[in-house]
């Protein structure tokens, strides 16, 4: 039985536009019906885009929409959770981009509201759908580390000039960064590593603590020193709350240590894979500079030599391409014979056609509310440890019904 696309609204038509291409009709299951922007001359550009293409710039406007099945949220962060809550409300299923919500208040209505309605809603997190993020993922689920003992990721990223309009008033980056101190965009950095570790499977791992710290705070007002003068307000000390890099050591209920880094300010160049595997049997490095290969050295596999210095053979990292033969995920094959990739790689396109599997199968999407729950919440209680001088803060089982009345 054929069954009629998915009528997809989009909402933010920036990041949005990653997904343009991917729902104007390379996918027969998805149809692009909506764009939703505050700015009238983007939902505007959209239409000239894409004659019949609804637009709205009233997000209310279009959860009336009934031709409306549902909506991608890349609207800026802060907005997420309540307008994830509204569209379940209003009968639409949501894919949302990250992070999910940034109080633990909103992350519980966001879980009870996907239990309340019965319908789909995905966290749009592409990072878990890297090529290499899903290698090491097989390898990991086919025991080749052995047990997973520490792990670490890392989202740093200079995106210094995207905090500020041109005429340096700040955007929803610039009020993050005034606002809050903490791990204020945690889920490229846990979504891979939890996947990884298995983290809410049945008779699985979860997080348990988190301890967070910051660095000082300087790189903005540095930039806004140069950039805007020194008599500018964002220039002054004080202005921004948020240190330049924070850092949260993660414990999960069975032990296994988890450090993330979040650093969107400080000046370097980029490298989206920061990630680091160690298991009983195996490490994992990711690659610190483009061109490099992400490295494994598996006990038993990987060849031991020994070291120029002479003495006992020690082991030799390997290039993760070596495994990718046997261990590359079917999705990235599949993408590669058919050779059209949206952004990121191709993640992008893979996160779209598993939302839209989910509702069609009507089943719980591989990225369901629960990890994007456990992922988000680790930013409000990163700002609550940090003002505790790191001490360890519990993190909420959203998956356990029994204990919310407790939290
Ligand atoms: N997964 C990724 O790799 C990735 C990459 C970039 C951005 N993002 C996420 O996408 C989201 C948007 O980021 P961005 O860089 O496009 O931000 P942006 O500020 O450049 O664009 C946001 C857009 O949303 C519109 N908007 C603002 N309020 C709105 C509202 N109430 N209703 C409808 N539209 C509204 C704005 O007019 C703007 O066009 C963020 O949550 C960000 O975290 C994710």
């Amino acid at each position: 039985m054929t069954q009629s696309p998915l009528r997809l609204g989009i909402v933010g038509g920036n990041r949005g536009g990653r997904f343009r291409r991917l729902l104007s009709g390379a996918d027969e299951r998805i149809r692009l019906a909506a764009i939703c922007d505050l700015r009238e001359a983007v939902v505007a550009e959209w239409q000239a885009a894409y004659p019949g293409l609804a637009g709205y710039t009233d997000y209310d406007r279009l959860l009336e929409d009934p031709s409306i099945d549902a909506v991608l949220l890349a609207s800026p962060m802060l907005l997420h959770a309540s307008q994830a809550i509204r569209a379940l409300r209003a009968g639409k299923h949501v894919l949302s981009e990250v992070i999910a919500a940034h109080t633990l208040e909103e992350t519980w209505e966001l879980v009870e509201t996907v239990e309340q309605t019965g319908l789909v809603y995905m966290l749009a997190e592409n990072y878990c759908y890297e090529r290499e993020s899903l290698v090491v993922r097989r390898m990991a689920e086919q025991g080749l580390f052995g047990e997973l003992t520490y792990l670490e990721g890392g989202y740093i990223h200079d995106l210094r000039h995207a905090v500020h309009a041109p005429d340096g008033s700040l955007t929803w980056r610039g009020e993050l960064h005034r606002d809050y101190d903490g791990l204020n965009y945690p889920t490229h950095s846990i979504g891979p590593i939890a996947k990884w570790l298995g983290l809410g499977k049945p008779g699985g791992d979860r997080l348990a603590t988190i301890s967070a710290f910051t660095s000082p705070s300087r790189s903005l007002q540095r930039y806004y020193r140069d950039k805007f003068g020194a008599g500018h307000p964002a220039a002054r000390d004080g202005y921004w709350r948020q240190g330049d890099s924070a850092v949260a050591q993660l414990v999960t209920e069975r032990g296994v240590l988890v450090t993330l880094r979040v650093d969107w300010t400080s000046a370097r160049p980029h490298n989206m894979h920061q990630y680091a595997l160690q298991g009983t049997e195996g490490a994992y490095v990711s690659r610190r500079h483009d061109g490099e290969s992400d490295l494994v050295w598996i006990h038993g596999r990987s060849p031991m030599e020994p070291p120029p210095w002479g003495g006992e053979p020690e082991g030799r990292w390997e290039p993760l391409e070596k495994y990718r033969e046997r261990y590359d995920s079917p999705l990235w094959r599949r993408l590669e014979e058919e050779a059209g990739e949206g952004g990121h790689g191709g993640s992008n396109r893979l996160v779209v056609e598993e939302f839209a599997a989910a509702i069609r199968d009507r089943r719980a999407p591989a990225i369901d509310v629960y990890d994007a729950a456990e992922w988000s919440c680790i930013f409000p209680l990163s700002v609550v440890s940090r003002e505790q001088g790191g001490a360890p803060v519990a993190v909420p089982d959203f998956r356990r019904k029994d204990r919310r009345d407790e939290e």
